[in-house]
């Protein structure tokens, strides 16, 4: 059993105050409520990266920064091997983030955004400034620049594409934007989470910028949620200042075992991404003359469906065997759902279930 911490606990407040991170898995046959690959990592690529694992002696640290892995992520991108980071999830580079440039001074974000860039700015002692995001969920450029203006720099995170949403900026749009917080020094993460679902690929902006970073994950297009491991790509200079942050030996031989099979193998990682970006298609065709119910668009492995009682489709898509997201309550997104882009089959059981909401 836990208990809070009594008032005079060195707990601080700004910790107290936060809620613990909001889910509650719900154990039903169709899981589309994280924003995960729907397939598994290869049996073949498993077993590769298993005896790679029993290759190493595991009574040895592994590398104290990660450098082979940092390498082979080096070899992928087309970088330089010093200005990769990575950390067992994008989730903990963007603790480092907030612990680089947020504590005691401004992160900047939109309204509504990716939940983890709020909570580490409130718990860490960040002043949090948000732009409501336009009614279309484009990016709010002119109240981003104003902000960047009136606040001293700190973080400011470019989502492309955009979460909770799923929409793809104007790469004009992005440009400005980044150009501006970067010439004003804030520490600009362009975060390409759901970047293979969108075609867009902002590593131009990085190499052109002093403070400028693209923020990767495994877990999305790579389909490696369950292993944690995630990447920034920046200038060497940006981040050997991170990679003080990082805690030393913090990528085990595990994820380095898979991440560098995986590597070795992306046409499987393409592979999947072109069947969920064709399976988004095909569910947003197979709902498009809803009477009451809309399946906006998305760039990403997921989309936002919007109904006119977000409680009552929620509990029917239960009632098929189907788990989402609520984003009701979220500025903007007024009876909206976030639905995961599954497996053929599950989006057949996931059309059913919308065309009789
Ligand atoms: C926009 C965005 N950034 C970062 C992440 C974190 O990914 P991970 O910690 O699994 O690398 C997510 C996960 O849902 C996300 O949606």
């Amino acid at each position: 059993m836990t208990s809070a911490p009594t008032q005079r606990s060195g707990v601080r407040q700004a910790v107290r105050d936060i809620p613990a991170y909001p889910f509650t898995p719900v154990n039903v046959p169709y899981k589309l409520d994280q924003n995960e690959n729907p397939y598994d990592f290869p049996a073949e690529l498993k077993q590769k990266a298993a005896e790679r694992l029993l290759a190493h002696p595991w009574n040895r640290y592994p590398d104290l920064h990660a450098d082979t892995l940092r390498s082979a992520i080096a070899r992928f991108e087309d970088w330089d091997a010093a200005g990769v980071v990575i950390t067992p999830g994008s989730n903990v580079l963007i603790k480092i983030l907030t612990e680089l440039a947020g504590i005691g001074q401004t992160v900047l974000t939109t309204d509504p955004t990716f939940a983890v860039y709020t909570l580490e700015a409130q718990m860490l002692g960040a002043k949090l400034v948000l732009t409501p995001l336009n009614p279309d969920f484009s990016l709010p450029v002119e109240a981003t620049l104003e902000a960047l203006d009136a606040h001293e720099p700190g973080v400011l995170y470019v989502t492309q594409p955009h979460a909770p949403t799923g929409h793809s900026d104007r790469p004009e749009d992005v440009r400005r934007v980044v150009e501006a917080a970067d010439a004003r020094g804030w520490v600009t993460v362009i975060d390409e989470a759901y970047y293979q679902y969108a075609g867009t690929d902002y590593r131009d902006l990085v190499r052109a910028g002093q403070n400028v970073l693209s923020l990767r994950t495994f877990s999305k297009g790579w389909g490696l949620a369950g292993v944690r491991a995630g990447y920034l790509l920046t200038n060497t200079a940006l981040a050997g200042e991170l990679q003080k942050l990082v805690s030393a030996f913090t990528i085990n031989f595990l994820t380095q075992a898979v991440i560098e099979t995986a590597l070795e193998h992306p046409e499987y990682m393409r592979g999947r991404v072109a069947e969920a970006v064709a399976e988004r298609q095909r569910i947003f065709e197979a709902t498009r003359n809803h009477p009451t119910c809309q399946v906006l668009p998305s760039s990403t492995n997921f989309f936002l469906l919007k109904t006119p009682d977000a409680d009552a489709a929620y509990q029917h898509l239960l009632s098929h065997g189907i788990a989402c997201r609520r984003q009701d309550k979220l500025r903007g997104l007024e009876g909206c759902l976030r639905i995961s882009v599954g497996k053929p089959h599950e989006n057949d059981a996931l059309i059913a279930a919308i065309n009789s909401l």
